[in-house]
């Protein structure tokens, strides 16, 4: 983790009230994953000092550009719609616990919904680098939210689904979900709550209906990983990116907590974002 000074090189609205933002900060690119985090210092243009969290959207160790991807929802995002290229900003990284890729997988089914994009979109570059097929799937309102194609890799498979029907598939994100199961080795997933939850539920149902034991676990043998930790969760079949309101961001305030299935809190800044999606009490109150 390291606190730098990053300098923005690009900044423009990609959809209505998002923006995509390129900084110069190779040295937080340096060892970065998907899934993780910045902290990023704002202000506010009463000149009052904030800081939010960003998912690492894009991380280019080539060029040592790192990008976020956000809406604006308050002073703090507002203010950050103000820079000019050179200007630079203060940014803690990287934050938080990676997705974990089991060596097996080839087949990686990733999971969006609206602004959830920013916290996946990493796990897309990763997978292409390293040979893996990648089918994208990514729900919004409609026609007008949904992430622009010339965005993404070539190389991956996107599919989108739109409330409206405007575009895609009409209904929701997870109904597309059923025809990749059998496809996917492992699926990872970054959206708003109800579409985490919906996916876990399917997550707990494929093994049923598909007969598979859990990935790199042999049948009524091997001892179990402690939950948690990242070998456990590298042989998770659903990851989750939990997108939770943080203050601290490292650890502090507690401000942060989902309760698990073990009944122990979780700080989504620590010891997530990225969890396995059997580690969360998705039925008893997830987040306190
Ligand atoms: S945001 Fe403070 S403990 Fe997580």
């Amino acid at each position: 983790m390291q606190l730098v000074g990053a300098e923005l090189l690009e900044s423009r609205e990609i959809l209505p009230g998002q923006w995509l933002q390129a900084y110069h900060a190779p040295s937080l690119v340096t060892g970065s994953r998907a899934g993780q985090f910045v902290h990023v210092r704002t202000g506010d243009l009463s000149g009052l000092i904030l800081r939010r969290p960003f998912s690492i959207n894009t991380a280019d160790g080539a060029t040592g550009t790192i990008t976020i991807h956000f809406r604006t929802v308050g002073r703090g995002t507002e203010w950050l719609t103000h820079l000019r290229p050179g200007d630079t900003i203060d940014m803690l990284g990287p934050l938080g616990r990676p997705f974990e890729v089991d060596a097996q997988s080839r087949h990686l089914l990733l999971i969006a919904g609206g602004l959830g994009m920013a916290g996946i979109r990493a796990l897309a570059d990763e997978a292409i680098r390293d040979g893996r097929q990648v089918t994208l799937l990514f729900g919004a309102a409609s026609a007008r939210d949904v992430y622009p194609t010339s965005l993404l890799p070539d190389e991956i498979e996107y599919v989108v689904a739109t409330d409206d029907g405007s575009v895609g598939h009409r209904g929701f994100v997870t109904e597309l979900v059923p025809e990749y199961e059998a496809w996917a080795d492992q699926a990872f997933a970054c959206g708003p709550e109800p579409m985490l939850r919906t996916l876990a539920r399917l997550s707990v149902g494929r093994r049923g209906r598909l007969g598979v034991a859990r990935l790199g676990r042999k049948r009524g043998g091997g001892r179990a990983d402690p939950a948690g930790s990242p070998a456990a969760r590298r042989k998770a079949f659903l990851q989750v990116s939990m997108e939770q309101r943080m203050g601290c961001a490292v650890g502090a305030c507690l401000g942060c907590v989902v309760m698990t299935t073990s009944g122990t809190p979780q700080r989504v800044c620590r010891e997530g974002p990225v969890f396995a999606s059997e580690e969360i009490d998705w039925e008893g109150g997830w987040a306190r």
